[in-house]
């Protein structure tokens, strides 16, 4: 895993969206996995401004995202959907045909989980998955104890995750109890990985993906038997003596 820490949160989404932008300006045609959350809401802020002044084009862009809560109206600004469409996908030239996120309002969920791996199957392989990382390892939605081996799937979220996430919700009670996620394997199929870390709450986690094992116990640890793996972390994140850019 190739390291990159960096002074501030903005340094960070600064380092991040200059990294996509030059992939996007290198292959314009490039698949991107893309994450929600509040980790790359400043990196989305970098490419709009990027793409406003350079003009870099997501005309032939494809994206997926990696989760979306189940029986969340798209027009719901919690749905992953309105998330990407207030924070990036409105402000470029993306077509929208070409954005993929799970559909949460499926009247059959498990069948969306399949027709989203068949997605994957005809647009892919993703080229350049971008990551953030749940507090207890999780990456996308899936959660501790999910099998490596996993593929888009139905997760029931963890307590301690709805009550992460329940700050973007009036109540706790309000945040939903399922979600649709690319699995681990799925994930795992992308030819580079850009992990994003910010805030010293993710500090712990942070350590335990440098220094513990795989373990399914722990989702983001299959990283580190990824090929192209990139982590970007912040200071909050790290001791200050170990920050080198
Ligand atoms: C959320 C999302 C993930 C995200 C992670 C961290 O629940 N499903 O895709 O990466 O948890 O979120 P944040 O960046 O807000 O800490």
């Amino acid at each position: 895993m190739d390291i990159i820490t960096t002074p501030s949160y903005e340094a960070l989404s600064k380092e991040a969206a200059s990294y996509v932008s030059r992939k996007v300006q290198k292959n314009p045609h490039i698949v991107l996995g893309l994450a929600t959350g509040s980790t790359p809401t400043g990196m989305y802020e970098q490419l709009i401004k990027d793409h406003i002044t350079s003009g870099t084009s997501y005309q032939n862009v494809t994206t997926f995202n990696l989760d979306e809560y189940v029986r969340m109206n798209k027009k719901n600004p919690n749905s992953y959907y309105a998330f990407m469409e207030k924070h990036l996908f409105q402000h470029i030239d993306i077509q929208n045909e070409l954005t993929f996120i799970p559909d949460g309002m499926s009247t059959d969920p498990q069948m969306e989980c399949s027709i989203y791996e068949e997605k994957l199957r005809k647009h892919g392989p993703i080229d350049l998955q971008i990551l953030g990382l749940g507090a207890n390892g999780h990456i996308g939605f899936n959660e501790p104890g999910t099998s490596f081996s996993s593929r888009t799937h139905i997760v029931e979220l963890t307590d301690s995750t709805r009550k992460a996430n329940s700050r973007f919700f009036k109540d706790i009670d309000d945040v939903p109890t399922h979600a649709i996620t690319m699995g681990i394997a799925s994930i795992m199929e992308a030819k580079e990985i850009l992990l994003l870390v910010a805030g010293a709450n993710k500090k712990k986690a942070y350590e335990q993906l440098l220094y513990g094992e795989v373990s399914e116990d722990f989702p983001a640890s299959i990283l580190k038997k990824h090929p192209c793996v990139k982590i970007l972390a912040d200071q909050s994140v790290l001791d200050t003596s170990s920050i080198i850019a």
